[in-house]
C-alpha cells in the first residue's frame, strides 16, 4: 500500500482545488499522497480510501461505524427516507421488504418493457443527424423504471412526460439540500421550495393512484408497486413509506443505467474495431430478431463493453461515508464526524490493477480466466450492506438496450462537441454526449 505523511492545510483546506476539478483531485491525491491521504473539505476532515482493501474494510468490515456521507444526508430534502438515505434498523427493514420486486423472475418480465421502450426510441433516429444519446438514454430508462416499478403506461408519451417533468421539478430543489436550514425552506412558497412540492406531489398522486387500482383489483400486474401493494400484511410497508421508497427506486434506477449507455456508446464510437466486434455479436446471437431476457448470457462482448463503460465512467464515482464513532483505518486514526471517500473513478484507473487503464477491453471480463485482480478493484454497485439493489436491474437493461442500439446503428463522433465530463452525484457527460448515427445495412 502507498503512504505518505499528512500535508498542512490552509483554512478552506484543499475546497478550491477540489470544486475546480474533483477528478483531477482525486486522481492527483492518490498519485502524490498515496492509499490513503486525509485532507480538509470546508469543515469536514477527509480520508480517500484509494486501494481495494481499504475499500472492502470501510465499506463492508467497518460498515457499522459509518453512516451515508454529507452530500446524500442531504438529499433527503428530496429523498425522505427512502432506501438510499435511510440508516440503521430503518435500512434495514426497507431492504427487506423492496427486495422481492428484484427477485429474478421478475426482473425478467421487466425485460420485454425494456426491450419495448429502447426499440421504440432507437427507431425514432436520423441517420447522420447528431444526436444527444445521453438525453435519449435517460428517456429509455426512465420510461422503462416509471413502467416497471410504478406501472406508468410505457406507450403513453404524455404520462412519460409528466413523470419526466415531475423529476425535473424535483432535481432542482435539490440544491435546497446545500443551503442551511433547507429542509425548513421546502415549505416556503417560493422557487425551488414551490417546485420541489409540486414534482412531489404530481409523483405521489401517481404513486397512490397505482397502490390504490392494485389493491382494489387485486391484480399483480408484474410492476414493482404491485409487490410492495400486495404484500402481506406482516410485510407490508406502510403507505406514506411505500411513496418514498417508490420515488427513491425511479431516481436511483434510471440516470445510472442511462450514463452507463451513453458511456458505453461513446466508447465504440471511438473504436470501429471495437464496434464491429460487438455489432457480429449482436448479429450471430440475435439473427436479426429483437432481443430479449434469454439472449443475455450469449450477449458477453456487449457486457465487457458495459464493464468497462462502468470502469472507465462509474456513475457512482466518489461513494462518502461519515463516521459515527472513531476508530483505526488502514493504520490512521478516523474520528467521529470525518468523511472517508471511496472514489471508483480512481481505483478503476489503477495501473497497479488495470493494465493500459484507459483503454477499453471487454476482454477483461471473459468468464472463466483467472484476472489477477483484487476482488474491490472494481466496484461500480458499492459494497456490502449498501450495495445497489437494483444492479441486476441494470445489467439487464444496459446489456439488452446496448445490443438493440447496435443492431441498429453505428455510432461516429461528432467532433465539435467532444465528450467533457461533469461530476455531480453521479457522473454524467456536462451538455449531452453527442454522436452522429449512421443505420448498419440490413436493419
Ligand atoms: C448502472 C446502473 C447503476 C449503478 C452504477 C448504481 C450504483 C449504485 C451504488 C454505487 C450504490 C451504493 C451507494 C453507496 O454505497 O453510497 C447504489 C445503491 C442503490 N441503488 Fe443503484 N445503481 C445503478 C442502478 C440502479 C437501479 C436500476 C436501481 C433500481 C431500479 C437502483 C437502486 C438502488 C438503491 C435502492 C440503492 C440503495 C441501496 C441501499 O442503500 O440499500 N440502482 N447504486
Amino acid at each position: 500500500m502507498r503512504t505518505s505523511a499528512p500535508r498542512p492545510v490552509p483554512l478552506l483546506g484543499d475546497l478550491p482545488a477540489f470544486r475546480r476539478d474533483r477528478l483531477a483531485f482525486l486522481t492527483t491525491l492518490a498519485r502524490e499522497r498515496g492509499d490513503l491521504a486525509s485532507f480538509r473539505l470546508g469543515p469536514y476532515r477527509v480520508h480517500q480510501l484509494a486501494h481495494p482493501e481499504l475499500i472492502h474494510h470501510a465499506l463492508v468490515v467497518e460498515a457499522a461505524r459509518f453512516r451515508k456521507g454529507p452530500v446524500l444526508q442531504r438529499a433527503k430534502v428530496v429523498l425522505g427516507e427512502g432506501l438510499l438515505t435511510a440508516e440503521g434498523e430503518h435500512h434495514r427493514r426497507s431492504r427487506r421488504a423492496l427486495q422481492p420486486g428484484f427477485h429474478p423472475r421478475r426482473i425478467e418480465g421487466y425485460a420485454t418493457t425494456m426491450v419495448a421502450t429502447a426499440a421504440r426510441t432507437a427507431d425514432r433516429w436520423t441517420a447522420g443527424r447528431p444526436l444527444d444519446v445521453h438525453r435519449e438514454m435517460v428517456r429509455v430508462t426512465l420510461a422503462t423504471a416509471a413502467a416497471t416499478l410504478l406501472g406508468t403506461e410505457v406507450e403513453d408519451d404524455a404520462e412519460v412526460e409528466r413523470v419526466e417533468s415531475a423529476i425535473a421539478d424535483l432535481l432542482s430543489a435539490y440544491k435546497l439540500g446545500f443551503v442551511p436550514f433547507g429542509w425548513r425552506l421546502q415549505h416556503l412558497p417560493v422557487g425551488p421550495a414551490r417546485r420541489l412540492r409540486r414534482g412531489r406531489g404530481s409523483l405521489y398522486d401517481l404513486i397512490d393512484r397505482t397502490i390504490a387500482e392494485r389493491r382494489a383489483s387485486g391484480d399483480d400486474r408484474g410492476d414493482l408497486l404491485s409487490a410492495l401493494a400486495l404484500a402481506e400484511d406482516a410485510d407490508r410497508l406502510p403507505d406514506a413509506e411505500l411513496r418514498e421508497q417508490a420515488l427513491t427506486l425511479l431516481l436511483a434506477g434510471h440516470e445510472t443505467t442511462a450514463n452507463a449507455l451513453a458511456f458505453a456508446l461513446h466508447l465504440l464510437a471511438r473504436d470501429p474495431e471495437l464496434d464491429a466486434r460487438v455489432h457480429a455479436e449482436v448479429a450471430t446471437v440475435l439473427g436479426g430478431r429483437e432481443a430479449g431476457a434469454a439472449d443475455l448470457p450469449r450477449l458477453e462482448v456487449c457486457r465487457g463493453v458495459i464493464a468497462e463503460a462502468l470502469r472507465l465512467y462509474p456513475p457512482s464515482w466518489a461513494m462518502s461515508r461519515q463516521a459515527i464513532e472513531g476508530h483505526r483505518l488502514g493504520g490512521q486514526r478516523i474520528e467521529a464526524g470525518d468523511v472517508v471517500i471511496c472514489p471508483p473513478w480512481v481505483v478503476h484507473r489503477d495501473p497497479r490493477w488495470w493494465p493500459a487503464p484507459s483503454r477499453c477491453d471487454p476482454d477483461r471480463w471473459t468468464d472463466g480466466v483467472d484476472h489477477q485482480r483484487p476482488r474491490w478493484a472494481y466496484f461500480p454497485f458499492g459494497a456490502g450492506v449498501r450495495r445497489c439493489l437494483g444492479e441486476s436491474f441494470a445489467w439487464t437493461e444496459a446489456v439488452l438496450v446496448l445490443a438493440i442500439v447496435v443492431a441498429r446503428w453505428r455510432m461516429h463522433p461528432v467532433p465539435d462537441r467532444p465528450l467533457e465530463l461533469e461530476p455531480l452525484i453521479t457522473l454524467r457527460p456536462r451538455g449531452g454526449l453527442w454522436l452522429r448515427p449512421e443505420r448498419r445495412a440490413g436493419s
